[in-house]
């Protein structure tokens, strides 16, 4: 009986990873919000087209607070939580704290959705639905977002810190980083490509201007483009710059990351990574992407969606957040007055 139940097992959990992948993504459905939401679509692109007005890097920091918010416990709008008497907030997690960006956009979205059809609509599908918006103001793809997300009643600063990749990471990290978020090599090579927009701070690459081996650069960096980024990195600066991720197009969501790497014009190492690695598969996959843009395109839309599917919540679990930045009993609380959140805030501003 020993061993037969060992195979029936191993039967049951082939059978039932699979069916349960099968689930996740049949229960997001684009028309989720047709009947109690029609208008949801087009308040997500007024509020963002209008950011993006004075704020053109904002399509960037929605991508990438889509990203960090389904690498951390699946997409469920944890990453909004801020903290409270029970909640650590994601926000102040190292490879989010100084440099998550577009919290307010999506607040004056919540406000909008909630004024139009309340209490319906996700935190954690208004972030989806505001990534693929960021796609399309900088020119990107775009696509029907799959929606039907819950949001979740806790948050996790542990996870943020251990399943975000770094910038350090090697291509082996990567993709471990990517294969434990259930993500494979070519949605690695793919969804790094959001990195054709959007900026990012001297701290994430300075390793590579100054000793990275012995006193000398990163070998895999572009002398020309070193030079640059030493100017606007100085070694001893005291203030952490940005730069564009993108040397070539900073603001246009193409493909012209693709061919940057190719130059070593990479400007993180896990972006370079995918070029410079001797024998690496990812090599293949740049190439593609940087010789014909439609192909990224293409890739990037069915990645984008199976990165959108990572443990979402649906049916009745988790809840539909009143204001994304607390959960329904944490909001109702300190509404009331009997419990706190950190300082500085304005809730009570935002909830008028
Ligand atoms: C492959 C592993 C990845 C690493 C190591 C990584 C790392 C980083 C880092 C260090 C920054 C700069 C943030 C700062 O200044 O501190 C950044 C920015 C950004 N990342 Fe990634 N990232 C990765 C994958 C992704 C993915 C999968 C997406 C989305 C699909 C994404 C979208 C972005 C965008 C759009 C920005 C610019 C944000 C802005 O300007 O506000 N990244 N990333
Ligand atoms: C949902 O709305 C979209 C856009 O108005 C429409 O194209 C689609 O046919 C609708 N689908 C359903 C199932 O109602
Ligand atoms: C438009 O953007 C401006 C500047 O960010 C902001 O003050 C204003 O509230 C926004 N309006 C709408 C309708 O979102
Ligand atoms: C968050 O809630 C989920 C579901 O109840 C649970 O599995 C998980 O351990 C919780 N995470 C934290 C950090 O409390
Ligand atoms: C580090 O630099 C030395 C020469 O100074 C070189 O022999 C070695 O291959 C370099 N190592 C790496 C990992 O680039
Ligand atoms: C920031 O970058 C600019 C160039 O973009 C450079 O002129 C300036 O010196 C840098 N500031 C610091 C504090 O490093
Ligand atoms: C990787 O995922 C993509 C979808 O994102 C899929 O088309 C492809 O077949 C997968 N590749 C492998 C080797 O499993
Ligand atoms: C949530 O925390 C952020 C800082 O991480 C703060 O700027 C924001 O005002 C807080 N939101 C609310 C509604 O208190």
């Amino acid at each position: 009986m020993g061993s037969m139940s060992a195979v029936a097992v191993a039967v049951f959990c082939a059978f039932a990873m699979h069916a349960s992948f099968l689930v996740t993504n049949a229960q997001l459905s684009p028309t989720f919000y047709n009947e109690t939401c029609p208008t949801l679509s087009d308040i997500v692109f007024s509020v963002v087209s209008n950011a993006s007005l004075t704020d053109p890097r904002i399509g960037a920091s929605l991508v990438r607070l889509h990203f960090h918010d389904c690498f951390v416990q699946g997409c469920d709008g944890s990453v909004l939580l801020n903290s409270t008497d029970t909640i650590l907030s994601e926000q102040d997690a190292l490879p989010n704290a100084n440099s998550l960006r577009g919290l307010d956009v999506v607040n004056n979205i919540k406000t909008e959705v909630e004024n139009s059809c309340p209490q319906t609509v996700s935190c954690a599908d208004i972030l989806a639905i505001a990534a693929e918006v960021g796609s399309v103001l900088g020119g990107g793809p775009s696509w029907e977002v799959p929606l039907g997300r819950r949001d979740s009643l806790n948050a996790s600063q542990a996870l943020a810190n251990t399943n975000l990749p770094a910038p350090f990471f090697t291509i082996d990290q990567l993709t471990a980083s990517f294969a434990a978020q259930g993500l494979n090599t070519t949605d690695l090579v793919t969804l790094s490509g959001a990195h054709t927009f959007g900026r990012a701070r001297c701290s994430t690459f300075l390793n590579r201007l100054y000793n990275f081996n012995n006193s000398e650069p990163d070998p895999t960096l572009n002398p020309t483009y070193l030079a640059v980024l030493r100017e606007i990195c100085p070694e001893d600066a005291t203030v952490d710059n940005i730069t564009g991720l993108d040397l070539t197009t900073p603001d246009q969501f193409d493909n012209a990351y693709y061919s940057n790497l190719q130059q070593l014009n990479g400007l993180l190492q896990s972006d370079q990574e995918l070029f410079s690695t001797p024998g690496a598969v990812t090599v293949d996959l740049v190439n593609s992407f940087s010789s014909d843009q439609s192909v990224f395109f293409d890739n990037f839309i069915v990645s984008m969606i199976k990165m959108g599917n990572i443990g979402v919540l649906t049916g009745t679990d988790g809840e539909i957040r009143t204001q994304c930045n607390f959960v329904n009993e944490d909001l109702s609380a300190i509404l009331a007055g009997v419990a706190s959140k950190d300082p500085n805030e304005n809730l009570l501003a935002q909830s008028k």
